[in-house]
């Protein structure tokens, strides 16, 4: 925080005429130039700058993609469990949303939705699925990209997180992998920095660039320059770097810290596994426990777990039960108590659904 203000200072202080009035569209310059620099050795993806459009982070770089690529009532592929705030920023745009399947490898192009589908456009997070956290393998990402080649159509590569990732080097972006300029990839400083800055980028084929820069200016035009130049002083001037790899030792050690809290206080009925990327881990519960009741017991006791249930876009009773548990905002403390909080909001309804069953099985055999 000193360092970000010292950066906003220095703004004010020498440019603040530069700072005053509207931006390009497509965003600052050097952030794009900076982010260009960032995006070719950490992420694989290769692009120049001008191919970078700075948007109010990934919710609008899906709103965009929407109004630039898809007529309303045309489908879209997503994974079967999806991020909610995407889907509302989908659907809200008029597309008409179509699960496909995922499994242990990511997103599967050859489930027989997909082929059905003839959609323009799929949106996906290879990267580190959300909400189930797997990597989308090589052999997945080359069928995808051969899909979209074949068909003309276009991938949303939605990589919200993988700065953080805990074990060997990422695969690279699909965007890297795209021979044919068929990938918008999108990328945020909401988890990497924090999410009140609004700000992530996309990095759009050549073709699209001023399609892309034209519907951003037709949404409020630019995001505030002020935080577009200290965020690229912080890139260029090697903060950023410094601080992934400072807060991926800090987040490594709180995903141990929570998956071991976890299995000690509730090992029973939760089964978390360790995640090889990004700041959530996901825990599976029995199939007979309702996640949302879970959810709601957790909540009463101040405590955040999104129901994996309501991801799904299947049939209902096709979702399985599991709770997705942030870690990256809270101190080693907080994430031991957390566990033992979330153990008795497990436990309690656990119990409630036992006597549940106990007396339908009591009114069953009465009846017979
Ligand atoms: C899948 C996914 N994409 C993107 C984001 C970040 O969105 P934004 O950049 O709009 O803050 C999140 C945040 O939770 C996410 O889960």
């Amino acid at each position: 925080m000193p360092l970000w203000s010292r950066l906003v200072a220095r703004h004010w202080r020498e440019e603040s005429r530069g700072l005053l009035n509207y931006g390009p569209a497509a965003g600052y310059m050097p952030l794009r130039e900076a982010i260009a620099a960032y995006l070719g050795p950490s992420r694989g993806v290769q692009c120049k700058p001008d191919q970078i459009v700075i948007v109010s982070g990934t919710q609008q770089a899906l709103d965009l993609s929407a109004r630039v690529l898809l007529d309303p009532g045309d489908s879209i592929l997503v994974e079967e469990y999806c991020y909610s705030a995407a889907r509302a920023a989908l659907t809200g745009a008029g597309a008409r949303l179509v699960p496909v399947k995922v499994d242990d490898a990511g997103m599967d192009i050859s489930d027989q939705a997909a082929s059905a589908a003839n959609a323009p456009v799929a949106y996906v997070t290879p990267s580190h699925q959300y909400p189930l956290g797997v990597t989308m393998s090589l052999a997945r990402r080359l069928a995808l990209l051969d899909w979209a080649n074949r068909t003309s159509a276009w991938i949303l590569e939605d990589d919200y997180d993988s700065e953080y990732r805990y074990v060997a080097r990422p695969l690279a972006a699909l965007q890297g992998l795209d021979k044919s300029d068929r990938v918008i990839y999108i990328g945020t400083f909401s988890k990497v920095l924090f999410p009140s800055l609004r700000i992530g980028y996309m990095v759009v084929p050549p073709d699209l660039v001023d399609a892309f820069a034209r519907a951003r200016a037709a949404v409020g035009w630019c995001c505030p320059i002020i935080d577009q130049a200290v965020l690229s002083d912080f890139i260029s001037e090697g903060h950023f770097t410094r601080h992934i790899r400072r807060m991926r030792a800090i987040y490594a050690e709180r995903q141990e810290v929570l998956i071991s809290a976890l299995h000690r206080e509730a090992g029973d009925l939760l089964e978390v596994s360790r995640t090889d990327a990004g700041i959530h881990v996901l825990g599976l519960l029995p199939d007979h426990l309702d996640d949302q009741a879970v959810a709601a017991e957790a909540a009463e006791l101040d405590i955040v777990a999104h129901p994996l249930s309501v991801f799904f876009l299947g049939e209902p009773e096709l979702a399985q039960p599991g709770l997705v548990l942030g870690y990256g905002a809270y101190n080693v403390r907080q994430l031991r108590d957390g566990a033992i909080k979330l153990a008795s909001a497990l436990k309690k309804v656990a119990r409630l659904s036992r006597s549940r069953d106990s007396r339908t099985l009591r009114a069953r055999s009465l009846i017979a």
